[in-house]
């Protein structure tokens, strides 16, 4: 089993001046749900997600050698400039330099090198959709590229895990972003090579249902969260009910694990909606509470609910830290589903809007040096 001291780049064995990488990386959605952590980004229970196909964040990565002969520069900093959409983003420095700072210790070249970072999300800005996950997988990647240009030798096993090791230091559940439909993150027995420190793609056999699941979003909040998931995460120290969730998440990914390979559609609703409202009553029941979800959230459940009941349609929905909600489906039912959506839930959703998306495959080489 890796640990932590495994990913320290300490074999070096060339030497690259400049170059460009461009990888994209997608979003996902968790079905049994990450909330409270360790230290160092060390998830408290295990979690499992849906890669997610069309909502991605593209990320450039310039680099070029540093040269330490004036006297004004030194290599205790790191050097970077931010672009977003290819204009200059100071107020994402910050993100991007407490990043350099925790994955320094991995990854010993960075301060050796200049970095022009170019980013843009292939979905709406302020949407609501945290970009946190695609964007640390994405920059993640391209950090990857390079140690590989420097280290040649270095398996593609090892480049992926090291890849979801780096982005799990951004941002927790950006490591289920790196590799594979459906992604596991954190130790758990029934789960081979499961680690808390990297995402692992689930291997057993997917049951074709599953094969290109919809997941249409229902963009019901597009404003900056009121309470965001690192505090969210830091709330459930000392949280009542923290010790009973951190036990039941493992016996929900045991039961869901089986669902993925049989396809018992009703097990896995019950499974993911106990998932998504156990997250926001887990929020609701910490001190200081809040409730990240809008009236109209509860209204498209309750109209998902009334759907399912009245056409057997296996629809079901699911939350991240938000009032968006997911709207889960298999892909025969698309048709219907679609038309429930537009007739129904638009209705609920800031400005009309929603994203169709689907299960995909994870990152992308985009652009190879
Ligand atoms: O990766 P973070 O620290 O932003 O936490 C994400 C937590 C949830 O999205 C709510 C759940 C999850 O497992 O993705």
């Amino acid at each position: 089993m890796l640990s932590e001291t495994d990913f320290i780049a300490n074999s070096i064995s060339s030497d690259i001046y400049q170059g460009i990488f461009t990888w994209s990386a997608p979003s996902n959605i968790a079905l049994v749900k990450y909330w409270g952590k360790k230290q160092d980004q060390i998830p408290a229970n295990p979690s499992i997600s849906f890669t997610l196909n069309n909502c991605k964040t593209i990320t450039k990565l310039g680099f070029s050698k540093r040269h330490f002969d004036k006297l004004s520069e030194n290599n205790s900093t790191f050097s970077f400039d931010l672009l977003f959409e290819g204009k200059p983003k100071e107020e994402f420095k910050p993100k991007i330099q407490k990043f350099f700072e925790r994955i320094e210790k991995y990854c010993p070249y960075l301060k050796n090198y200049h970095f022009t970072i170019d980013t843009q999300n292939t979905f709406p800005h302020s949407s609501g959709i945290a970009s946190s996950a695609s964007g640390m997988a994405a920059l993640a990647m391209n950090i990857m590229s390079l140690e590989k240009e420097l280290n040649p030798e270095m398996s593609a096993d090892f480049f992926y895990k090291k890849a979801s090791f780096l982005a799990r230091l951004g941002s927790g559940s950006a490591c289920r972003s790196i590799k594979g439909a459906v992604v596991a993150w954190g130790e758990h027995q029934e789960i081979k090579e499961s680690s808390n420190l990297f995402g692992v793609a689930f291997s057993p056999e997917l049951h074709s249902v599953f094969h290109n699941y919809q997941d249409t979003i229902l963009l019901v909040d597009k404003g900056e969260k009121q309470v965001s998931s690192t505090v969210g995460h830091d709330l459930m120290h000392n949280h009542p009910f923290a010790e009973q969730r951190f036990l039941q998440a493992p016996q929900n990914l045991s039961k869901l694990k089986l669902v993925l390979e049989n396809g018992n559609l009703d097990e896995f609703i019950k499974i993911v909606e106990s998932e998504a409202l156990t997250l926001h009553a887990m929020m609701m029941t910490s001190m200081p509470y809040f409730i990240l979800m809008k009236p109209n959230t509860l209204e498209i459940l309750n109209k998902i609910w009334k759907y399912r009941n009245e056409t057997k349609i296996p629809v079901c929905f699911t939350l991240d830290a938000g009032a968006n909600v997911h709207v889960l489906y298999p892909e025969q039912y698309k048709n219907e589903t679609l038309q429930f959506i537009k007739d129904e839930l638009v209705g609920y959703c800031q400005n009309g809007q929603y994203i169709c998306d689907e299960i995909g495959f994870g990152s992308q080489l985009i652009l190879e040096n």
